[in-house]
C-alpha cells in the first residue's frame, strides 16, 4: 500500500566534477557543483530507492542520510561505480567526468621555467560507455552537457553509450546547467525526445526524470 515508485531498487548516482591531478598542488576540474546529482540522489531516496551516491569535487552540501562515497579522478569514479554495478538496478551519471587527464602526475610541484608550458593529456575511460557495453538488467541514465546542437549530440551520446534515457542540458541557457539551483533538460530515448522540462528546481527536474525512468523499469507508480 505504501509502495513507492523506486522501492526495492538500488540506485547509483554520480555527482560533481572529477579532479585530474597535475602535481601535488594543481589539478584540472570543471564547474560542476554536484547540485544536479545530489537532487537526483535525494529524490530517488524519497521515491523509496536504496541510494548510493558517488561524488567527486563538489561545492554544494550533500543530502543527509544518504550513503556517500567521495572520489577524485574519473578512474576513481569508474572503480567506485564498478563495485556497485552488478547489484544495482539503475545508474544515473550526473557527474561531469573529465574526458582527459595529464599523461603524468608530477610527484613534486612543477617549477616555473619557459614562457610556454605544454601539458600532455591522455583520454580517460568513458564510464557511461563502459557501463552501456556491459549492461544487463540495469537501467542506465546519462546526461549530456552541451553548448549547442543539443538534439544531435544527445542522440549520439544516447546511442553510443547505450543509455535507456539521456537528459540533455544546454548549459548556456540562463538558469540551466552548472552551479545554479535550477535546470532545464530535454529527455531522450531511442525514439527521440520524450519530455521537455523547462527551467525549474533541480529537485523537480530529478523527480520528473526518475518518475519517467521508474515507469519504464517496471516500478509501481502511485
Ligand atoms: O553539478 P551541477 O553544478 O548541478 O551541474 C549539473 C551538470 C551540468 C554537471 C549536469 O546536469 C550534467 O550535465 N552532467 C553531465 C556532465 C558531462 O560530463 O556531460 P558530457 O556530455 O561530457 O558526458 C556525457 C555523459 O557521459 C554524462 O552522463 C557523463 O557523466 C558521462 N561520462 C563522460 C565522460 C567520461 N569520461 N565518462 C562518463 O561517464
Amino acid at each position: 500500500k505504501n509502495e513507492l515508485a523506486l522501492s526495492g531498487k538500488k540506485v547509483i548516482v554520480t555527482a560533481g566534477g572529477t579532479i585530474e591531478r597535475i602535481d601535488p598542488v594543481r589539478y584540472i576540474t570543471n564547474d560542476s557543483s554536484g547540485k544536479m546529482g545530489f537532487a537526483i540522489a535525494k529524490v530517488a531516496q524519497e521515491m523509496g530507492a536504496e541510494v548510493h551516491l558517488i561524488a567527486a569535487n563538489t561545492s554544494a552540501e550533500p543530502p543527509s542520510g544518504i550513503s556517500l562515497e567521495r572520489v577524485q579522478s574519473a578512474e576513481d569514479m569508474y572503480q567506485a561505480v564498478l563495485k556497485q554495478w552488478e547489484t544495482s538496478d539503475m545508474v544515473v551519471m550526473a557527474a561531469a567526468v573529465a574526458d582527459y587527464r595529464p599523461r603524468e602526475v608530477a610527484q613534486t610541484k612543477i617549477k616555473k621555467k619557459d614562457s610556454v608550458f605544454t601539458l600532455e593529456l591522455v583520454k580517460n575511460v568513458d564510464i557511461l560507455e563502459s557501463l552501456g557495453r556491459s549492461k544487463k538488467h540495469q537501467f542506465l541514465i546519462g546526461f549530456a552537457a552541451e553548448t549547442g546542437n543539443l538534439e544531435t549530440y544527445a542522440i549520439d551520446k544516447l546511442e553510443r553509450k547505450n543509455c535507456d534515457l539521456l537528459a540533455a542540458n544546454d548549459v548556456t541557457v540562463d538558469g540551466a546547467g552548472f552551479g545554479v539551483d535550477t535546470n532545464a533538460v530535454q529527455i531522450y530515448d531511442r525514439s527521440g525526445m520524450v519530455e521537455q522540462i523547462p527551467v525549474q528546481s533541480k529537485e523537480e527536474v530529478a523527480r520528473k526524470l526518475l518518475t519517467l525512468a521508474a515507469g519504464r523499469m517496471g516500478g509501481v507508480l502511485h
